[in-house]
């Protein structure tokens, strides 16, 4: 084989396409993965699930010490600074480690780094800076990005995007956050607590959209009392940026009367797009659907044979863990193996204080199904562990079947409900009924106890309360 030639070509380092590369390499396949960027890992370990985890994380423990909860617990700090220049460095920190250990495990599995930005000059052949390549197979991880918001022009200095979000100099007095879904209320979160005033704009009637109605609910009352404005209903028309501030246009979302909100900061964080610009899909024989992404089959074949796709580029939840187990799954099923990922039980968390976390159905989408359904719920308060710890706001909910208890869906509100829900999705992916839950023994005291009350409340007999 030429050295421009392999079994499977991956563009995009992301989740998606090093985890394809790293499989496919490991079942005998001479891979290679072309990136853009200066370093591996995609939008995740670059610009997304990493970086805000970890000022996540700083801003938590900032709070804790600056709020006095920390005095609660007989740990007094005196002379407290926020050293914004050392989470940043922190956080970078954490960038290179990840990002680095992805470059020592694709030199580990042999698997060619091509840098630059790809494009299709046919069916089975792509151009990366200049040199021509081929392959047998190609799998698209091209990943996404920000979504635009007409008339509010990111500047990256006072109208931010998600990533320019993660990399403010200084912690703006006010800040304005357009779209309350998952990076909203994340990053809000973290500037929040470093102490911005933050507001957020949402167009519809409520945050968190795609959540279980009594989730999100609770969620903008816990976050509320946090401090954060929530304005719903409300859509932004235009926004003006000046010196020291920014001026946002917004009216009703069903029309009405418009005034100005002023902020220093405005973080646009609206959804985002796949990508696909740039890469001549139309040279492979391939096209976009209306929303933009690469539609494939179950085993992630497009319909051009030896062309695959995965991630946030097709349809689907943008989310890492989903792009990972595809990336398996694609590289197996070229490989000629049976890669499978049961797109039913993907679960999805919101890293705020309180996590936020589900998976499978919400109860509105189980009954809009044509499910009769029992719930159960248990409050965090009642849980031992969260309420010694102090960490008693939530609850979770187990949403099963009336006829045969299997559980459709079991959605959380706790402080470590992105850890809890692990123990749901393996539950779920077993068939799990909700007496199956109840009767396992969990560790005490655990918050993961209030799982297990949750599903004995779905039959009514839960302990605690
Ligand atoms: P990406 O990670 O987007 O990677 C695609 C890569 O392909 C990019 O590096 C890009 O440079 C490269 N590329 C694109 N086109 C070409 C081309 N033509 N040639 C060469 N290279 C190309 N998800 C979670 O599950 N948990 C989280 O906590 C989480 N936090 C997030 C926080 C933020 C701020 C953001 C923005 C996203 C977050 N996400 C999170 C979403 C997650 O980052 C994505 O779902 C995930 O990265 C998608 O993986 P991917 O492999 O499909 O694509
Ligand atoms: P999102 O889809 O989660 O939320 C966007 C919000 O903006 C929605 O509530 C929507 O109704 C609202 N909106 C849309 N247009 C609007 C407008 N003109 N004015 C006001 N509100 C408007 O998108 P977000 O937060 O940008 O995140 C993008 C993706 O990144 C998500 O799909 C998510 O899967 C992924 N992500 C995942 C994380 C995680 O798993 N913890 C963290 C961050 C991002």
């Amino acid at each position: 084989m030429a050295e421009t030639d392999f079994d499977v070509i991956i563009i995009g380092s992301g989740p998606g396409g090093y985890v394809a590369a790293i499989r496919a390499a490991q079942l005998g396949l001479k891979t290679a993965c072309v990136e853009s960027r200066e370093t591996l890992g995609g939008t995740c370990l670059n610009v997304g699930c990493i970086p805000s985890k970890a000022l996540l994380h700083a801003s938590e423990l900032y709070e804790e010490a600056h709020s006095g909860m920390l005095a609660k617990w007989g740990v007094k700090t005196s002379g407290l600074e926020l050293d914004l220049g050392a989470m940043h460095g922190t956080r970078l920190e954490a960038i290179k480690g990840l990002t680095g250990g992805i470059e020592f495990l694709f030199k580990k599995n042999k698997i060619t780094w091509l840098k630059g930005h790809a494009k299709f000059t046919a069916k089975d052949a792509i151009e990366v800076a200049g040199t021509s390549y081929k392959a047998k197979n190609f799998v698209i991880a091209t990943g996404s990005s920000v979504t635009p918001l007409p008339g509010v022009e990111v500047d990256h200095q006072r109208i931010v995007d998600s990533t320019s979000a993660l990399e403010l100099a200084k912690v703006p007095e006010t800040m304005v956050v357009i779209g309350g879904g998952v990076i909203g209320l994340e990053l809000g979160s973290v500037w929040r607590r470093l102490g911005a005033k933050v507001t957020v704009v949402e167009y519809l009637d409520q945050i968190l959209p795609g959540m279980d109605g009594e989730v999100r609910k609770e969620a903008a009352k816990l976050f509320k009392k946090q401090g954060f404005a929530l304005r719903t209903s409300t859509k932004v028309t235009g926004a003006k940026a000046g010196a020291d501030s920014v001026t946002l246009t917004v009216e009703p979302a069903a029309g009405g009367a418009s005034e100005t909100i002023e902020a220093e900061v405005v973080l646009v964080s609206i959804g985002r797009r796949p990508n696909t610009e740039g890469l001549q899909l139309d040279k492979a024989g391939l096209a976009v659907n209306q929303r933009g992404q690469i539609e494939t089959d179950h085993e992630f074949r497009t319909p051009v044979p030896g062309i695959w796709a995965i991630g946030d580029v097709i349809p689907g939840p943008m989310l890492a863990h989903k792009a990972e187990d595809e990336g398996i799954a694609v590289a197996e099923n070229i490989a000629g193996l049976t890669g499978i990922v049961n797109h039913e039980v993907i679960p999805s968390v919101v890293y705020t204080m309180p996590e936020i976390a589900g998976v499978g159905l919400t109860e509105e989408d189980a009954k809009a199904a044509g499910h009769e359904v029992k719930t159960g719920k248990f409050p965090m308060m009642a849980n031992s562990r969260a309420k010694t710890n102090r960490e008693g706001d939530g609850f979770v909910k187990v949403i099963a079947d009336a006829r045969t208890d299997r559980v459709l869906g079991v959605w959380i509100i706790a402080s470590v409900g992105g850890t809890m829900i692990a123990q749901a999705a393996q539950a779920m992916e077993f068939g799990a009924t909700s007496e199956d839950i109840a009767y396992t023994c969990h560790a005490h005291p655990t918050h993961s106890e209030a799982l297990k009350e949750a599903a004995m409340a779905v039959t009514g007999k839960p302990i605690h309360v």
